[in-house]
């Protein structure tokens, strides 16, 4: 993958690069540019030091250095994924105020107090220990910091069980841990974090899929280059997931009390 976006860029040396040109690789995520957009409206103004766990190729980041002059670190346990990021960011002109890392969201690398925000877009659910990764972002927080997410979960009535795979984040069932909602909340409540919002994505998510798997995504920047051969199965299967009722995207801001 590296080696193929290198030759991609090398290509093109002069041209003027924008974030949006990469939102085939680097929005990995139901909805694209605008979803992550619509999670800023739940940012204050002042946050600017922010966490993106599970960044994958970076386009939140870049997003938020841009639109709000935020300095962004990007995590991800994926290093081809993390030196693609640089890539793409190098590109860019000016380069984005963006630093990223390879590392665990299970054990991040940070003092407590580093970050006015984190945010996380459809990045836990490869995630096991929900409990585990909810107690270091609020560690990493400051007082009063915001934890932003935009995650696909399990329906109330659904089971890991009744999920088709392969998906973006999983080949087979047993690399996914998907929760629902109401078990997230409740351990977010008893580390400390209160609610400020909660929207359903769900039927905003299916009309976007649907939208986009007709469109396709714009030479030569498409999800293959980032997920591989199967990218459209994977695709197909979250759309049926989705459609049966078994999935649920959520979008959440929480506040470190
Ligand atoms: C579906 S991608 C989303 C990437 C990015 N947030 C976006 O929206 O474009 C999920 C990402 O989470 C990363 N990931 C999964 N488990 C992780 C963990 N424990 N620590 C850090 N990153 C993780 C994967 O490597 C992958 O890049």
């Amino acid at each position: 993958m590296l080696s193929k976006l290198s030759l991609l860029l090398e290509k093109r040396p002069h041209k003027q690069w924008q974030i949006e040109d990469f939102s085939g690789i680097d929005q990995l995520h139901l909805g694209g540019i605008p979803a992550t957009l619509a999670l800023l409206d739940w940012l204050p103004n002042g946050a600017k030091s922010g966490l993106d766990i599970g960044c994958g190729l970076g386009g939140t980041s870049r997003l938020l250095s841009n639109e709000r002059g935020c300095n962004m670190v990007g995590l991800d346990l994926n290093h081809q994924y993390i030196r693609a990021a640089m890539l793409l960011n190098q590109s860019i002109q000016p380069e984005p105020q963006c630093q990223f890392v390879t590392g665990n969201s299970l054990h991040l690398p940070f003092p407590e107090h580093s970050f006015n925000f984190v945010i996380s877009q459809h990045s836990t659910m490869n995630i096991k220990q929900k409990e585990v990764l909810l107690k270091g972002l609020y560690r990493v927080l400051k007082p009063r910091g915001h934890l932003l997410i935009h995650e696909i979960m399990l329906q109330p009535h659904a089971g890991e069980n009744d999920i088709l795979y392969p998906t973006p984040w999983a080949h087979e069932k047993g690399e996914s841990h998907l929760c629902h909602w109401q078990l997230f909340n409740d351990l977010a409540l008893a580390i400390g974090f209160k609610v400020d919002h909660f929207k359903d994505d769900t039927d905003a998510a299916l009309t976007w899929i649907r939208q986009t798997r007709q469109q396709k995504a714009p030479p030569p920047f498409t999800p293959t280059l980032a997920l591989g051969a199967n990218a459209a199965v994977m695709s197909a299967n979250v759309l049926g997931n989705i459609e049966a009722g078994y999935l649920q995207v959520i979008s959440a801001s929480l506040c470190k009390l």
